[in-house]
C-alpha cells in the first residue's frame, strides 16, 4: 500500500500549484498516457500528471519526440482526463503545432482543451517563441513551459547531453524563464540542467518550477512514469530514481500465465461457467 495520505482531495488548479510554490509544499508531477495508469495515480495522489510528448518514445516505439501528431496527442490526452478526479492534467503540444504563425498555435492549443477537457498545455522554448506564448495565454489558456533540454530540438542539438553548463547559455535560460513567468505561463518545466541553475532561476521567478535532472531546488519533480517504474527496462540515467522493478514483474507473471495455459493449470473448473 502507498506510503503517501493524500490530505487534500480538491481538485489541483493552476491557482493551487501556484500557492503551493508560495507555502513551500513541493509538487510531485509524472507522466501518464492512458486511462488504466492515470486513474492508480490519481488514486496515488499526484499533483501534476503531464501527457508528454514522450509517449512518442514509450507508447509509440519512436526514437524520438518530433514523430508523434497532434490527433495522438489528442487521444492519450482524452483517455488521462477521463481518469483524473484531482491531478492537474497537462498535455504537450507536439513537434510543428505551436512554433509558427501565433494564430495557428493558439488554434492548436484551443483544439487541445476543447477536445480534451485537459487544464493547460506545455511547450518547449523561450524567448524565440514568446509571441505565441502570448497569443495562447490570450485565449485563456494556462501554458507550462519547457526550458533547458528541450527534446523537441532533438535534431538541431544532435545529443541529449546536459544544457545551460556554460554562463552564456545559463545566463539566457535564467532571462528565458523571466520571460515567460512575465508573460504569464503558470509553470515552468526544467529539464537537465545544472542544479545550481535550476535553484537560481526557480528563487527568481514567481511560477513554480518543475525539475527532471534539475536537482532539489526546483518546486517539483517530473518523471516519466515507465521510467520511475521499471517498465522501461535498461534506461537509467544519472537523474532516474527507480521506485519498482514492474518490467521484470510483467515479465515473470506472463510467463507464469503463458507456463499455466501451455500446461492445462488455467482454467481450473472455478475459474470456468
Ligand atoms: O514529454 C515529456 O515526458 C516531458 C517530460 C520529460 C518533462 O516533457
Amino acid at each position: 500500500m502507498s506510503t503517501y495520505t493524500i490530505t487534500d482531495a480538491r481538485k489541483v488548479t493552476t491557482k493551487r500549484v501556484r500557492d503551493m510554490k508560495a507555502a513551500g509544499e513541493k509538487i510531485a508531477m509524472l507522466t501518464g498516457y492512458d486511462f488504466t495508469m492515470a486513474s492508480l495515480l490519481d488514486q496515488a495522489g499526484i499533483d501534476v500528471i503531464l501527457v508528454g510528448d514522450s509517449a512518442s518514445n514509450v507508447m509509440q516505439g519512436n526514437l524520438t519526440t518530433v514523430p508523434i501528431t497532434l490527433d495522438e496527442m489528442i487521444i492519450y490526452g482524452r483517455s488521462v482526463v477521463r481518469a483524473c478526479k484531482r491531478a492537474l492534467v497537462l498535455i504537450d503540444m507536439p513537434f510543428g503545432t505551436y512554433q509558427g504563425d501565433p494564430i495557428d498555435a493558439q488554434r492548436n492549443a484551443v483544439r487541445i482543451m476543447q477536445e480534451t477537457g485537459a487544464d493547460g498545455v506545455k511547450l518547449e522554448g523561450g524567448r524565440e517563441i514568446l509571441d505565441n506564448v502570448k497569443m495562447i495565454l490570450r485565449a485563456g489558456i494556462p501554458v507550462c513551459a519547457h526550458l533547458g533540454l528541450t527534446p523537441q530540438s532533438i535534431n538541431q542539438f544532435g545529443s541529449y547531453a546536459t544544457r545551460a553548463t556554460t554562463d552564456e547559455e545559463a545566463q539566457r535560460l535564467l532571462i528565458d524563464a523571466q520571460a515567460l513567468s512575465q508573460a504569464g505561463c503558470f509553470m515552468l518545466v526544467m529539464e537537465k540542467i545544472p542544479a545550481e541553475l535550476a535553484a537560481r532561476v526557480t528563487r527568481s521567478i514567481a511560477i513554480p518550477t518543475i525539475g527532471i535532472g534539475a536537482g532539489a531546488g526546483t518546486d517539483g519533480q517530473v518523471l516519466v512514469m515507465q521510467d520511475m517504474l521499471g517498465l522501461n527496462m535498461g534506461f537509467k540515467p544519472k537523474f532516474l530514481r527507480l521506485y519498482d522493478h514492474m518490467g521484470e514483474q510483467m515479465i515473470n507473471s506472463v510467463g507464469n500465465y503463458i507456463s499455466d495455459v501451455k500446461n492445462g493449470a488455467f482454467p481450473t473448473a472455478d475459474e470456468s461457467y
